[in-house]
């Protein structure tokens, strides 16, 4: 069955024509039954002749009836004919019907001058229209003001060429939202040639173009986040040596000397740079964590002093926590980063006074919100929400807020780290911030944390310090960075341990393997050349299974940025680090019983691997 459109006109055509040709040889048959009748009739009524005997009647009465029998069989072909265009009009009909119904794309067909012929089903579907509405308004009523020119232009084109381009516009839903439509159209020509109509179809964009833009964001930060790691992790090392070097200055200028308050500066300096480079290595998920399980509403009502301190008297401060939300696992100090963080921006946009609000409760993230948001894990969520009734923020302003040193406030006044941290925490903890704002309506943003089961865990609070250890334990410094290295020898050598030195892990391999002293301690790095300090604990431990082995660290390797969390029980100490936190760490280290990395390893997985070791 040929469905194409024009063969089917040229068959209606014939068929038409044969139909007339039909009904003008019905009328001349019917004149001729006429005629013959008459010529009957005459015969017998008016002349009386005994024609019938001369003529030979039977083969005048035989060829009537065959012109009558032909006469017949041809309108039934004629009638068949016509059925079988109408079954064909029929079908086609129908095909586009179909079409029309199920298409997802819009289907419009429209005049030159925009007046609605035809809408497919499809545009209540998508913008909730119906046909009857949209055939009663200017097919530009619904487009975004600033995009009419653009259509009108593009529709002027295609009706001039006959060749259509791909256009994108916004159209107003009927619940009044914007829609993003890829538009297509094609001229329809008259028999003059010149353009009659535009066909077009319109596509619903809105969603993937939604996800184009997650996308080039998600890249920009991964990118930024890259290159600011890279630079705080040589930083945080540098910053190390700085702040011990100036420890030790301290500890042998007495205060009064002339040169203790320019030293004191150094010092202070150190540190505030040490906080931007903590700060850079939370963007770039290279912060070393320890998650634990954790009460959310806990956390929050724990600050609430320190947060109606901060925000001053002139912003009313609501809480609004839902009981029972289930826990989150996370960071504790890096959490309240957050809290803070937030608050403080909600601050900084409420100059005149307003309202903050911040709630927690738990919802699901469903396939609906993976459509939506191309990386989310679909499953159950702690979500903590801060609401400020400030400034608000424009679009544009929204898609670089996590970028690192983005701020748009006078300068001195934002380092443009706050969000970015905040960012990096959320990510690392395997949840999602999502922010809603609007110039002069507010801001709210939104952090999604998954949820994990469980009990709460005692987060680890400062212990007091603990007396030196007076007998001589040996600790195996395993550092690539000189300068480091060496002060970190420096302030053990100080308070009376004996430290073996290696660059790195062969190095600590060999000293290991020489030396008869029994090794109390592996104090290692975790990202070496070569070797990692994963490793050579794997390596070191079965040897000397009353080995204890603390890691240090500013970075985290693969492993550890692939799940952002530390097997619970590893110690790892964050650098750059002051000599008092060095000095606990070793000293907890010492104290704890022995069961060695190893050890606790193989009973948890016999198969482990070493970057488990270190990570997870
Ligand atoms: N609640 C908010 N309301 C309006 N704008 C906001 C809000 N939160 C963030 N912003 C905008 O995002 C920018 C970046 O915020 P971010 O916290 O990263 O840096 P900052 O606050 O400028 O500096 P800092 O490093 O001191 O936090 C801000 O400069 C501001 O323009
Ligand atoms: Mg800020």
């Amino acid at each position: 069955m040929s469905l194409d459109p024009a063969a089917l006109r040229k068959g209606i055509t014939r068929a038409e024509r044969k139909q007339w040709w039909l009904s003008f040889s019905g009328v001349a048959v019917t004149l001729i039954l006429t005629v013959g009748i008459l010529s009957f009739s005459v015969t017998v009524y008016v002349l009386k002749s005994t024609l019938f005997e001369e003529m030979n009647f039977h083969a005048a009465t035989r060829s009537l009836v065959g012109m009558v029998l032909l006469f017949s069989v041809y309108v039934i072909y004629q009638q068949w004919q016509i059925h079988r265009f109408r079954m064909h009009l029929l079908a086609q009909e129908e095909l586009f019907r179909l079409i029309g119904e199920n298409a997802v794309d819009m289907i419009a067909v429209v005049t030159v001058d925009g007046r609605r012929l035809y809408n497919s089903p499809s545009y209540q579907r998508v913008l909730g229209y119906s046909r009857e509405e949209l055939e009663q308004g200017s097919s530009y009523e619904q487009i975004h003001p600033d995009d009419i020119p653009a259509v009108k232009a593009a529709a002027k084109e295609a009706a001039e060429t006959g060749v259509g381009r791909c256009l994108e516009y916004r159209v107003r839903h009927k619940n009044g939202e914007w829609r993003v439509l890829e538009s297509t159209a094609s001229a329809v020509r008259d028999s003059g040639g010149n353009v009659e109509k535009l066909v077009i179809v319109n596509r619903d964009v809105t969603e993937r173009r939604a996800l184009e833009q997650q996308l080039v964001l998600s890249q920009r930060l991964e990118a930024v986040g890259k290159l600011s790691g890279g630079v705080a992790h040589d930083f945080n090392n540098l910053l190390g040596v700085i702040i011990g070097y100036t420890e030790a200055l301290q500890d042998s200028i007495p205060p009064g000397d002339a040169l203790r308050e320019p030293v004191d500066e150094i010092s202070k300096a150190g540190q505030r740079a040490a906080t931007l480079t903590q700060q850079l290595l939370a963007f770039s998920r290279k912060q070393v964590l320890e998650p634990k399980i954790l009460d959310l509403n806990a956390i929050i009502l724990d600050m609430e002093k320190m947060l109606r301190r901060l925000i001053g008297e002139d912003i009313t401060l609501k809480f609004e926590v839902h009981r029972d939300i289930g826990k989150v696992k996370a960071d504790r100090g890096q959490l309240e980063q957050v809290v803070m963080n937030l608050a403080v921006n909600a601050r900084d946009a409420m100059a005149r006074g307003g309202e903050l609000r911040i709630e927690t409760t738990d919802g699901e993230l469903t396939d609906k919100d993976v459509r939506r948001y191309r990386y989310v894990v679909p499953g159950r969520y702690i979500i903590l929400s801060v609401s400020d009734t400030g400034v608000g923020m424009d679009a544009e302003t929204q898609s670089h807020i996590f970028e690192p040193f983005f701020t748009t406030k006078e300068k001195g006044k934002g380092t443009g780290l706050g969000l970015a941290t905040v960012y990096g925490i959320i990510k690392q903890s395997g949840g999602y911030i999502w922010v809603d704002s609007e110039p002069g309506k507010g801001t709210t943003f939104r952090v999604f944390l998954p949820f994990a089961a469980g009990a709460v865990e005692e987060t680890s609070t400062e212990k007091p310090h603990a007396q030196r250890c007076d007998s001589v334990r040996t600790i195996l410094v395993v550092e690539d960075e000189h300068s480091l290295r060496k002060l970190t020898r420096t302030m053990l050598d100080k308070v009376g341990y004996r430290v073996l030195e290696a660059a790195d892990a062969s190095e600590a391999i060999k000293i290991a393997a020489d030396t008869s002293l029994h090794i109390d301690l592996l104090l290692t790095d975790v990202i070496m050349p070569g070797m990692s300090g994963g490793d050579l604990a794997t390596k070191l431990s079965p040897e000397r299974p009353e080995m204890r082995i603390l890691f240090m660290s500013g970075y985290t390797d693969g492993a550890i940025e692939a799940k952002g969390n530390l097997k619970p029980g590893l110690v790892v100490l964050r650098k750059p680090f002051a000599r008092e936190t060095l000095l606990r760490a070793v000293e907890d280290a010492l104290s704890k019983a022995a069961p060695t990395i190893a050890n606790r390893d193989r009973e948890s997985d016999p198969k482990s691997t070493t970057s488990q070791l270190v990570a997870n």
